[in-house]
């Protein structure tokens, strides 16, 4: 019963399999091969557009470089205070960017609204002695297991552009947050306003693989470099490639995010119905949040559950963050549930 991550669970076979394809033979080194000049072409396929196309093996890499590209030293970035870029990334988004500052907010299920970004900036105002508002960086699906609706990121990237910043998505679980929106992936992301994703594709079912992607090229500017002088222009890119591609064809990536998806929400159902226990955030991708007594994490601790106790509340209640995989067995939940029912 492993809810700790989705990175908990293995790589998907049809990956594996493109990964000992990639072997054979030889290819240029750093991302001059055929696999990654087709996987440039079959993102701007995906996203209906020429996109600019980065492959990198961590999502704090996507992150960070992206934002060192969108986000001068002396910028601002809008984000979630719980964010991955804010909590999770030893200052990355920092240190790549030569200093910017992230400019916090709290948002109930993390999703940040438009009126946020001015209150975030509202003592940005000082001219040269503030800094320089630059980007709103949001997380799609969210840290706290929600989605963003199309014209909640339209809205937002209406505000953000009009205050003349751009528009960050950090698409660790992209996959995820689109088979529950069942859009496309253009309308989440440019058609509303989105300039840069960080798409994940590791927690989903890669080995190792996210990407970072402009959807106007121009704004990568010197990615190529920053990519580079930051550790992670991999010499043998087609690996990385080889496990991108695999995800795209055949839909394997919206077939593994809505099985996670499907065992999240029987999960959260489950979850709902034993006394004591509420939903912190609405499962709406991966991961449930639940409200429960501590004794009852402890006998699912206990029973050999394995998930993270997130935040514990005054009254001692305990909030288990549990998150389903691609891989997670439907056998898992249906025992959890059972030892949460005091079956
Ligand atoms: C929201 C979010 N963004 C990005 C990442 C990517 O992190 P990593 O650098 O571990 O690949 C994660 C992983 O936990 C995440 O949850």
């Amino acid at each position: 019963m492993n809810f700790i991550s989705d990175n908990a669970y293995g790589a998907s076979p049809e990956i594996l399999a493109a990964m000992t394809g990639a072997a054979a033979g030889t290819a240029i080194s750093y991302g001059d091969d055929e696999l990654t000049a087709r996987l440039t072409a079959k993102l701007c396929e995906l996203f209906e557009r020429e996109v600019a196309v980065f492959p990198v093996v961590t999502g704090t890499a996507a992150n960070s470089l992206i934002l060192s590209a969108l986000c001068p030293p002396y910028g601002a970035v809008v984000c979630h205070a719980k964010s991955h870029i804010a909590v999770d990334e030893c200052g990355a988004p920092e240190f790549f960017t030569g200093g910017a500052k992230l400019a916090l907010v709290n948002a109930p299920d993390g999703k940040l609204v438009p009126g946020q970004i001015d209150e975030a900036l509202t003592h940005f105002w000082g001219g040269v002695h503030a800094m320089k508002p630059s980007v709103v960086s949001i997380t799609q699906a969210t840290e706290m297991g929600a989605v963003y609706r199309p014209e909640e990121v339209a809205a937002l990237a209406e505000r953000t552009h009009a205050r003349g910043m751009t528009l960050h998505m950090d698409g660790a679980r992209f996959a995820n947050a689109l088979a529950t929106l069942k859009c496309t992936p253009a309308q989440i992301t440019w058609k509303a306003g989105v300039d840069a994703l960080s798409f994940g594709a590791t927690k989903n079912g890669a080995v190792m693989a996210e990407a970072a992607i402009f959807f106007d090229p121009a704004k990568a500017g010197d990615f190529g470099r920053r990519r580079k002088r930051g550790g992670h222009l991999v010499s043998k890119m087609r690996f990385i490639s080889a496990q991108l591609l695999a995800y795209l064809e055949n839909g394997l990536w919206l077939a593994n995010a809505a099985r996670a998806n499907a065992t999240a929400a029987r999960l959260a159902e489950g979850l709902a119905k034993v006394p004591g226990v509420t939903l912190a955030h609405p499962a709406e991708a991966n991961a449930v949040f639940a409200w429960m007594p501590a004794s009852l994490a402890k006998t699912l601790h206990d029973a050999g559950a394995r998930f993270y106790d997130w935040e514990t509340a005054p009254d001692g209640r305990v909030m288990a963050r549990l998150v389903c995989s691609f891989a997670t067995p439907e056998t898992d939940v249906a025992k959890f549930l059972g030892v949460a029912a005091g079956r």
